[in-house]
């Protein structure tokens, strides 16, 4: 099996290219995420925030919703305090289908119903482990189309 294939709940999860940003609020948990999807084969781009500075949530949503347009990763992730800043302004875009999920339910429904293609996590709100769930089920769980596909295509 290729280093990128892993069964995990089930699911296969084929590994791809992933987008991952945060502001000063969700540093610490950025690097967490980076980790686990590089220890899954993920081909992880950090794009930032690099420091404890405080900055600008919009500012890294904008690089990850630009890394999706350009084809040059398969879904996103950002972490905010709450994930809730990163989840409006990345919603912004009209490529982007953001979710802020604080359980693997969430992230696996809004992946089989809703088609999300960026994950938003709250750091002030959840724990790693929590988190890590919420990723991995996030990057395992396909789209279920059918009668949902009618309903993402009204996104647009
Ligand atoms: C930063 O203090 C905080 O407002 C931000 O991380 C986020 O939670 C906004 O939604």
């Amino acid at each position: 099996m290729p280093r990128n294939n892993h069964k995990i709940m089930g699911w296969t999860m084929a590994g791809g290219r992933i987008a991952i940003g945060s502001d000063h609020a969700g540093l610490g948990l950025k690097a967490v995420l980076v980790t686990e999807m590089s220890n899954l084969g993920y081909k992880v781009d950090d794009l930032g925030t690099s420091g404890a500075g405080s900055v600008d949530y919009p500012d890294y949503a904008d690089r990850v919703a630009e890394a999706l347009a350009a084809g040059w990763a398969d879904r996103g992730v950002l972490v905010c305090g709450t994930g809730i800043g990163m989840s409006m302004a990345a919603n912004r875009h009209r490529h982007v289908r953001a979710a802020v999920c604080h359980d693997a339910v969430s992230a696996r429904l809004t992946r089989a119903h809703n088609d999300a293609n960026v994950l938003c996590l709250g750091a002030r709100l959840i724990g790693e482990e929590v988190a890590k769930d919420c990723l991995r089920v996030f990057l395992a769980t396909p789209f279920e189309g059918g009668r949902h596909a009618a309903r993402v295509a009204k996104f647009a």
